[in-house]
């Protein structure tokens, strides 16, 4: 799909249809909207009066040969009240957009700018919002749905004042909706054909090129660095193990520049081990690698952004299987940091993996740390597929991420982890153990988990397990795995020195 800036005025762009936004408020006619409900003769203020059009958010009205337009149909999307409207908005409707159009066999379509919000940010938001919802997977159909493709995509009305700094926009939304597409699409791959071994080569094949740098760490190399809680995960299974290790180094790096860590937890698939899960919905278990899959998605997008400081990311990925040397509950395995975990569950090998990775990351320098990881169902219980779980210490680190989700337009809710939660992991015969006693803080207990072996670090946890994967799809995106925290963490990782 090509995505490109237009300058010609809306009326004589050629399309088969271009979207224009319609306010939910009186002054909905200034402006460029205004211009075409005058070609038509007023034929939308007419529609607006007969109650058709009310402008109510993700409202749709197709209107085919329009007076006035080059473009074949008109359609026109709601886009609620103005006072409340943001520029990350137009993801939403530019994907609604494409996605209601795509399904009655449009190509080429225009995307008309609303008045307000002409400038780059909108620009970058609805070229993510075209690439987010222009995604859909049916690579193991040999029949293939007959071919719906969009074309291209002319963005119209956006201020051509600005220049390069426009073109910029449309080049970063670019990046970042492909990043996040190449994730889900690792994210949708089954089991069988994504392994730990495979994972890591899709990871060098991505980083060789962008030019990021990659090393991947072997069954012997992590037996070598003593990574015992990710052995204990990984023995069940005759699949080895792997560490995915990416590095992304800024041209000019500033002498003791802060160093971000991003940690991805990739259990390639999750039985639960001899804890086994219930076979109901077992088979979503393939997007347990999610966290990892975002990690990557955002160094891919990191390595054409070029940020100011350096980022290393670390993917501990694994099978988490029942076999005969798998471990049991109530073994000890002694960590990487030198912890020992009494494993109560072993379908709690998340934070098991994790906890070596983020040990590994602080080894190789990072200053500061974002993990992302499906790493409970407890999260779902508390906040379902709406928000992401986000924990972090010291508050002001979680803090700034959190208005980094904000800028990207990702739902994210702050968790506790209070010192109560600590005292629930503690064991009777080793340090810690990797399931929390009592009822109830599921999340909490799993965050404090990883925590053991962050320390003072500063450091955000994202639990989404829940918003990784949706199973109904959305006007604005396929369902399937959703991109989530990619836009997030890219922001944070942009501002972050
Ligand atoms: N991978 C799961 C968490 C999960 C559940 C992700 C549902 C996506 C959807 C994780 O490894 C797990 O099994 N967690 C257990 C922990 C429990 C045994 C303490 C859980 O949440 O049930
Ligand atoms: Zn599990
Ligand atoms: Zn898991």
């Amino acid at each position: 799909m090509q995505i490109q800036l237009d300058s010609q005025p809306h009326a004589s762009v050629q399309a088969d249809a271009l979207v224009a936004c319609v306010f939910d408020d009186d002054n909905r006619f200034e402006g460029a909207l205004g211009e075409i409900n005058k070609g038509m003769g007023d034929r939308l203020a007419k529609l607006v009066q007969s109650g058709e059009i009310s402008g109510k958010a993700l409202e749709l009205v197709l209107i085919h040969f329009p007076e006035g337009l080059a473009a074949q149909r008109l359609l026109l999307i709601g886009a609620g009240k103005r006072e409340k409207f943001k520029a990350a908005d137009l993801r939403k409707l530019a994907g609604t957009a494409l996605r209601y159009l795509k399904s009655r066999g449009a190509k080429k379509l225009a995307f008309l700018a609303p008045e307000g919000e002409r400038g780059t940010a909108g620009a970058q938001a609805a070229v993510e919002g075209l690439l987010w919802a222009d995604y859909e997977s049916d690579k193991y159909r040999t029949e293939k749905k007959p071919a719906r493709l969009i074309d291209s995509v002319a963005l119209v009305g956006f201020d051509a004042s600005l220049g390069e700094a426009l073109t910029k926009a449309v080049e970063d939304g670019r990046v970042i909706g492909e990043s996040a597409n190449f994730a889900r699409d690792l994210i949708n791959e089954p089991s069988n054909r994504l392994t730990p071994k495979m994972l890591a080569a899709r990871a060098e094949a991505m980083a060789k090129d962008v030019g990021l740098g990659v090393e991947v760490l072997d069954e012997r190399k992590i037996a070598e660095l003593k990574m015992g809680a990710l052995i204990g995960v990984a023995q069940g299974s005759n699949e080895p193990p792997r560490v995915i290790v990416l590095r992304y180094k800024p041209e000019n790096p500033k002498p003791n520049a802060p160093v971000l860590g991003l940690v991805g937890k990739a259990v390639t698939f999750d039985t639960g081990g001899i804890s086994i899960k219930p076979a109901t919905n077992m088979e979503k278990m393939k997007y347990d690698m999610g966290g990892g899959a975002t990690m990557l998605g955002v160094m891919r997008a990191l390595a054409f952004l070029k940020p100011d400081s350096p980022v290393i990311c670390v993917i501990p990925a694994t099978e988490n299987m029942p076999g005969g040397r798998a471990q049991k509950p109530g073994d000890v395995q002694v960590a990487m940091s030198g912890k020992t975990i009494e494993i109560i569950n072993t379908d709690a090998e998340g934070r098991l993996i994790l906890a070596d990775a983020v040990f590994y990351a602080r080894k190789l320098g990072v200053t500061h740390l974002i993990d992302a990881a499906t790493l409970t169902g407890a999260i779902d219980v508390a906040l379902g597929n709406v928000n992401v779980g986000a924990f972090g210490t010291p508050r002001e680190y979680l803090d700034k991420f959190l208005e980094s989700a904000k800028a990207a337009g990702e739902k994210m809710w702050p968790m506790p982890l209070d010192e109560e939660y600590q005292a629930m992991i503690k064991s009777d015969i080793a340090d810690i153990r990797n399931t929390g006693s009592g009822k109830g803080g599921g999340a909490s207990t799993a965050a404090w988990f990883i925590k053991e072996f962050v320390d003072d670090t500063p450091w955000v946890h994202l639990d989404i397990a829940s918003t990784t994967w949706i199973d109904e799809g959305r006007p604005w995106l396929a369902k399937g795995p959703s991109g989530v925290a990619i836009r997030s963490i890219i922001d944070f990782a942009r501002k972050f020195s």
